[in-house]
């Protein structure tokens, strides 16, 4: 569903612009992240810590392509009150359904922009006493603006700008498509 929408605060509509990232490479990047995922973790079964809601469809590819025993779940944050920019502050909305304590938990991610999302989780799981804690993102956007912290994987760095698909909404549109498109903002739908 590609359709315009109307931009919540101003005259304006949104569209996806320029494909940045077509389906067939999204998968060979997923694909290369599991295989590294499956070598790294190879005598261990990690908790995927997906954090809601974009990164879940980035979640169900990877977790078809491990080939490694592992569990899933989920911490719903917010950031992003609306539009595209961060608004810089953190909120649990929901938090995880297990203990982490002494396990192997890997956050996954779908993009970081400013990385103040990932550090506070970082921070609110370390204090919970995982063995080890390392983070997975699809996407890092290459601003200077982004809080320094060393991620274990990354699929792609891209520009920074605002993207949405496959999994990454605008206004809680745009998630359908199945690839990562800039966001465009037009006066007519
Ligand atoms: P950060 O705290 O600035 O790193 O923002 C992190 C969260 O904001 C991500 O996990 C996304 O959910 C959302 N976000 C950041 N950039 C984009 C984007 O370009 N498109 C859609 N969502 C984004
Ligand atoms: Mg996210």
């Amino acid at each position: 569903m590609n359709r315009p929408v109307k931009c919540m605060r101003e005259e304006k509509f949104a569209r996806p612009g320029e494909v940045i990232i077509a389906a067939d490479e999204i998968a060979d990047i997923v694909a290369g992240l599991a295989r590294d995922i499956s070598r790294d973790y190879a005598d261990r079964t990690p908790i995927l810590v997906n954090l809601l809601k974009g990164g879940v469809v980035f979640l169900a590819d990877l977790m078809r392509q491990l080939s490694i025993p592992h569990q899933i779940d989920f911490m719903h944050v917010s950031s992003y009150e609306n539009g595209t920019s961060s608004s810089g502050s953190v909120r649990i909305v929901d938090d995880l359904s297990c203990s982490v304590w002494d396990r192997d938990v890997l956050i996954i991610e779908d993009v970081i922009d400013t990385g103040i999302t990932l550090a506070y989780i970082v921070n609110v799981l370390q204090l919970r006493g995982p063995r080890s804690l390392e983070v997975c993102t699809l996407l890092k956007k290459g601003a200077e603006s982004t809080v320094h912290m060393p991620i274990r994987y990354v699929g792609k760095v891209i520009p920074d700008v605002f993207v949405v698909g496959y999994g990454l909404d605008y206004e809680e549109s745009f998630r359908t498509l199945p690839y990562i498109a800039t966001l465009e903002i037009v006066d007519q739908p």
